[in-house]
């Protein structure tokens, strides 16, 4: 059997670099590197109403942002299946069985979920006790169980993802482990595959914070225009204390440094800045002191508009043809929802619960009560 990628991002809203060099860039090598039998990129909508359940429309606004998202970053509707979660009812069905073999005691252990429970500032006690703050949802509390349905339902052998995902993919493993232990050999066991430079596992925000997020305003988006790009690029964090010209300057924590390790690619020195002949003999400079930071930023901004200006191209031509984009996300959803079918009724079968398939049920039944024997 060959290898099967399933991956995807909740539609809360436009990608930004930081999907970019964490996972989408990453995706398009593995679709064009023929390694894989199949490649299924979800839309995660109903994952995201799991806390955004007031707020369906944001949702429904984000879900062509982020399709017209991967189509520009090289995504190709020929080669994977770009689908909506919501639009395979399966998946639930199948979360609901594993529901059953997961304690609420090892899901309030998940580091991710436990995390984004304090971010969002749930309630960790009763609601009635603290009126003004909302308990977490029983739907947030377990999408770790809902996120291994979907992983399994197209028998995923490999889930590309960022750090922040590990705790899901272990889950997700652990229920595979108890489902073909109990019921039979029937799920695949998936593998997690993080990115390969280090500085992509987690890009920070613009302004130096630890993450690149919406909700802290510190994002690039693979849709600014190359104005804002420039504008975000040149107010953002450095050394503070790399003020004159001639100071010694501060690599680490230096956010536009981070910034080139992600992005440098082999010829951009060539390309763009011949005097240095690589990141190595520019960062020495940057620490001796004597190069000022606009000149890195300049160099930073020509990396990265060479690589966002053809992602911008391709959204432009394909922002002409949304109700193309509308289709490619139907026929993706129709065909998931076919291999999920195929899986759930293997699980089906594997729990004893397709009785009217059963024939052998039947006749077990009908010698029973045949006999008389109780
Ligand atoms: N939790 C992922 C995120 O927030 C999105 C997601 C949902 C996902 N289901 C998945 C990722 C299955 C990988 C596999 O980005």
């Amino acid at each position: 059997m060959g290898k099967v990628i399933l991956t995807g991002d909740r539609p809360t809203g436009r990608l930004h670099l930081g999907h970019y060099v964490g996972s989408l860039k990453r995706r398009v090598e593995l679709q064009n590197s023929g390694e894989f039998e199949k490649i299924f990129i979800m839309i995660a909508d109903a994952q995201a109403l799991t806390d955004n359940a007031d707020n369906p429309e944001k949702i429904r606004q984000n879900i062509i942002e982020v399709a017209l998202d991967y189509l520009s970053a090289g995504l190709d509707p020929e080669k994977v299946t770009i689908f909506i979660q919501s639009q395979v009812p399966e998946l639930c069905e199948l979360a609901f069985y594993y529901m059953n073999l997961v304690s609420v005691q090892r899901l309030q252990r998940n580091p991710t979920v436990k995390q984004e429970i304090q971010l969002r500032g749930f309630s960790d006690g009763d609601e009635d006790e603290n009126q003004n703050k909302k308990g977490t949802p029983v739907g947030f509390f377990t999408y770790p169980i809902s996120q291994a349905s979907d992983i399994t339902a197209f028998r995923a052998t490999t889930v590309p993802v960022g750090a922040d995902q590990a705790p899901m993919i272990e889950q997700t493993r652990e229920i595979v482990h108890k489902f073909n232990t109990v019921y039979g050999e029937t799920l695949v066991t998936p593998e997690m595959k993080l990115p390969e430079n280090a500085a992509c596992l987690r890009l920070p925000g613009t302004d130096g914070k630890a993450k690149m997020s919406k909700s802290l305003g510190n994002c690039i988006y693979l849709s600014d225009s190359a104005e804002d790009v420039r504008k975000k690029i040149m107010s953002m964090y450095t050394d503070p204390n790399h003020i004159r010209v001639e100071d010694p300057g501060q690599i680490e924590g230096n956010t536009v440094f981070t910034y080139l390790d992600a992005f440098c690619q082999p010829d951009s020195f060539e390309k763009h800045w011949p005097e240095y002949p690589n990141l190595d003999v520019l960062k020495e400079h940057y620490q001796r002191g004597g190069l000022g930071d606009v000149k890195v930023k300049k160099f930073l901004n020509a990396i990265l508009q060479e690589m966002l200006e053809p992602i911008r191209q391709r959204r432009k031509e394909y922002e002409k043809d949304i109700p193309g984009v509308y289709e490619i996300l139907r026929k993706g959803s129709l065909h998931a929802r076919e291999v999920a079918a195929s899986t759930l009724a293997d699980v089906r079968r594997a729990m004893k619960i397709d009785y009217f398939d059963d024939a052998e049920l039947i006749a077990e039944h009908t010698r029973k009560f045949a006999e008389g024997v109780k």
